[in-house]
């Protein structure tokens, strides 16, 4: 599985907004949500997209989509901010779920799952530089950026890595890395993702 995990510092915990970016930005994590999770017919079933909210009033919140699970989800942003009401109300959907859980807790857990992490940011080490293999959790910060105390708690786990000096939205850096990943899947298992 590929995992990528988005860093919200402003993230809504609660189910209460009329528009994702009045919740403290969670239209960043619904942009993040769709190019982790959908192909143009279908979707990434070897794809876990997490975030981490951090906004009021009930932070740290773990919310998770689970691409083998998804099921009759559009892309759109109306049913997206039905969906995150819902789930940040409590209530049940299909492939997504939320917990209570830090930025530190769920990094320790992929790496006593032995998941190499990678932290996505501008001055890493090249990506094209870089062997993948069928697993590997992807860190990025928001609309801001990651706040450097989390980042340095992620390069205790993880390798800081670059897709250029360019700066990117997140939703860009999700699209270009699975971009690379569908690309590396035919080069180097010669499967199609
Ligand atoms: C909109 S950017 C944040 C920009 C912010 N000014 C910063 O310095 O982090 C959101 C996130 O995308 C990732 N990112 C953006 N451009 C990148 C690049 N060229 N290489 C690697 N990661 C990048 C980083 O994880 C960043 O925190």
């Amino acid at each position: 599985m590929y995992e990528f995990i988005l860093y919200s510092r402003k993230g809504h915990t609660s189910g209460n907004f009329s528009t994702l970016s009045s919740a403290g930005r969670l239209d960043t994590v619904y942009q993040c949500i769709l190019t982790a999770l959908f192909k143009s017919y279908g979707y990434r079933r070897d794809v876990i997209f997490h975030a981490i909210l951090e906004g009021p009033p009930n932070p740290p919140l773990h919310l998770q989509v689970d691409g083998r699970k998804l099921e009759r989800t559009t892309v759109d942003e109306v049913t997206w901010t039905r969906v995150l009401n819902l789930v940040l109300k409590g209530q049940k959907y299909l492939g997504i779920s939320i917990e209570k859980k830090s930025f530190e807790v769920l990094l320790k857990e992929k790496q006593q799952e032995s998941i190499p992490i990678f932290v996505l940011h501008e001055k890493g080490k090249s990506i094209m530089e870089v062997e993948f293999g069928p697993e590997a959790v992807f860190v990025l910060g928001d609309n801001i950026g990651l706040p450097k105390q989390k980042e340095k708690f992620a390069l205790r786990f993880g390798e800081k890595i670059s897709l250029g000096k360019q700066s990117y939205l997140a939703l860009s850096c999700i699209d270009i890395i699975n971009f690379l990943l569908d690309n590396y899947a035919r080069t180097h298992f010669g499967i199609s993702r």
